[in-house]
């Protein structure tokens, strides 16, 4: 259990993480576990069986996945985050549980489908896949998901300069300054490829594919900014999303318009973990 997972308890963090995802980004992270599901599982009837997210945080996920499955469990080891997921309404049938992924609150083969949302990096993998094994029926499937900023370019007709090299630029020390701090966020920005390396699940699978989201420059840099490392970075230029953002207006001569009014595609490299039992 990483000693980071704690800043997600913070009332502060819980309020300002949950609402600073760009509009429709969660449907659309939630719709690439739904289409990896589709592809390695059908459902009895209309629904699946049971799922547990793991790591579920405020249970906005929970719940738009919630709706293709008969029961749900969201578990979080943050009490202020299962309150706050609780705090919401749940359309569809989910229970919210404090725990931890390393030992988690279920009993033994009773899930259909365990998942785990930007959550990964925080847990102690090879106990987590330990309990997966536990908790899955025979047939089960688990599913890690994780994204990071590959590009941002104009809506429509893309005709501005390239932004490629600043976000590699951005995510390059990003990544440096967490490898200095000894954070897990480096996993992220290594969309978990270590992690996918060193886990040990016979017929493991790795899938990519892309998330084109249209926002402002400002919804990424405040749905950055409400992640508790990239808090911990200040709001300086020190802080490289601080600096990427201007670079951006500078590379495209935008830097007298307010950030809020420069909308922008962003594109996220999307990866899923996959363990089938
Ligand atoms: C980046 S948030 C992701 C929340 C949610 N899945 C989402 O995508 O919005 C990571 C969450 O993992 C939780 N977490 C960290 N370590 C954990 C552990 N060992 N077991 C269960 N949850 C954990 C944190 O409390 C936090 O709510």
């Amino acid at each position: 259990m990483s000693e980071f997972a704690e800043d997600f308890d913070a009332i502060d963090t819980v309020k300002v993480y949950n609402s600073s995802k760009p509009s429709g980004l969660e449907a659309q992270q939630s719709q690439v576990i739904k289409d990896v599901l589709k592809r390695y599982k059908s459902a009895n009837g209309e629904l699946y069986g049971s799922l547990l997210d793991v790591g579920c945080g405020p249970g906005n996920i929970t719940r738009i996945l919630a709706t293709s499955f008969e029961d749900s469990i969201g578990v979080d080891i943050s009490e202020s985050q299962i309150s706050q997921a609780r705090n919401a309404e749940s359309p569809h049938r989910i229970t919210f549980k404090v725990g931890a992924a390393e030992s988690l609150p279920v009993a033994d083969g009773t899930i259909d489908v365990v998942t785990a949302v930007f959550a990964l990096h925080f847990i102690e993998c090879d106990k987590f896949v330990v309990e997966c094994k536990r908790v899955l029926k025979p047939g089960g499937i688990a599913i890690f998901f994780v994204g990071v900023l590959s590009k941002v370019q104009a809506p429509g007709k893309d005709t501005r300069p390239d932004t490629v090299p600043l976000v590699n630029e951005m995510n390059y020390k990003l990544s440096e300054l967490a490898k200095t701090l000894k954070h897990p966020e480096r996993h992220v920005l290594g969309c978990y490829e270590a992690l996918y390396n060193d886990m040990k699940w016979p017929g493991k699978r790795l899938i990519e594919t892309e998330i084109k989201n249209v926002s402002s420059l400002v919804d990424i840099s405040r749905y950055y900014l409400s992640v508790p490392f990239y808090r911990r970075l200040g709001t300086t230029m020190e802080n490289p999303v601080i600096e990427f953002v201007e670079s951006v207006k500078r590379l495209w001569s935008m830097e007298d318009t307010i950030e809020k009014n420069i909308e922008v595609r962003a594109c996220y490299r999307a990866v899923t973990i996959v363990l089938l039992k």
